[in-house]
């Protein structure tokens, strides 16, 4: 029986993992996708376990690497349900990373993962909703729906701009551009 409410702490997850030499890039930096991959696992579990369903990934907002990461860093993954719908959920994941020699700590990125909550047919089915007991998490639910809101604006706008691009037009805004043409008629 699904529970009706359930409180944030309940499915907040964390993961510590050593980025050991074959994460790295050619640049010796670690993989941008790697984090990624390990992002992912961490929402589908702090997800999953508020659902108590199995959960899939549908968008994935603010994919900002802000700091690189380098070999032999411990990099944290802090998770938690920022907001429910009803088969939805935003998953926020706060990135660490933490040069274990110096004991320097810096904030790679924060990015939100949304979620849908799938029963066993595969439909989207209900998830309970969020308890919110401190600040910070009604901080955290409200900027969810703001992102919500917003880019729904965005997507909107930029379709119908999309629509409206007309090369002949466009073409005059591209010559301070570093593109050539070579149109091949
Ligand atoms: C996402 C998916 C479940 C939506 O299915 P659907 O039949 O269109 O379902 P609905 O329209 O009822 O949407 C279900 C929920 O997803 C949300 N949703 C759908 N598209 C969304 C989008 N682009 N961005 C954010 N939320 C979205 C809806 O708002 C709704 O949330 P709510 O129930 O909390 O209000 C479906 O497209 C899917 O399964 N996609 C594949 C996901 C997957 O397999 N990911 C793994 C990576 S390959």
């Amino acid at each position: 029986m699904l529970t009706e409410t359930l409180p944030v702490r309940y499915s907040q997850t964390e993961l510590v993992e050593l980025m050991i030499p074959s994460y790295a890039n050619f640049g010796g930096k670690i993989h941008g996708g790697i984090l990624l991959s390990i992002m992912d696992k961490v929402a589908y579990a702090c997800a999953s376990k508020h659902a108590g369903a199995y959960c899939v990934t549908v968008t994935v907002d603010n994919v900002e690497f802000l700091s690189p990461v380098e070999v032999g860093d411990l990099v944290r993954f802090a998770a938690s349900v920022n907001y429910v719908g009803k088969t939805s959920l935003v998953v926020g994941i706060r990135v660490t990373a933490e040069n274990i020699k110096t004991g320097e700590q810096r904030h790679t990125n924060t990015s939100y993962f949304t979620m849908v909550a799938k029963d066993d047919e595969g439909k989207p089915t209900l998830v309970p909703k969020l308890l919110l007991e401190t600040e910070e998490e009604i901080r955290r639910f409200l900027e969810a729906m703001k992102r919500r809101e917003y880019k729904k604006e965005y997507v909107s706008l930029f379709y119908s701009a999309k629509n409206e691009i007309s090369i002949q037009d466009g073409i005059r805004s591209l010559s301070e551009e570093r593109c050539v043409l070579g149109l091949r008629l």
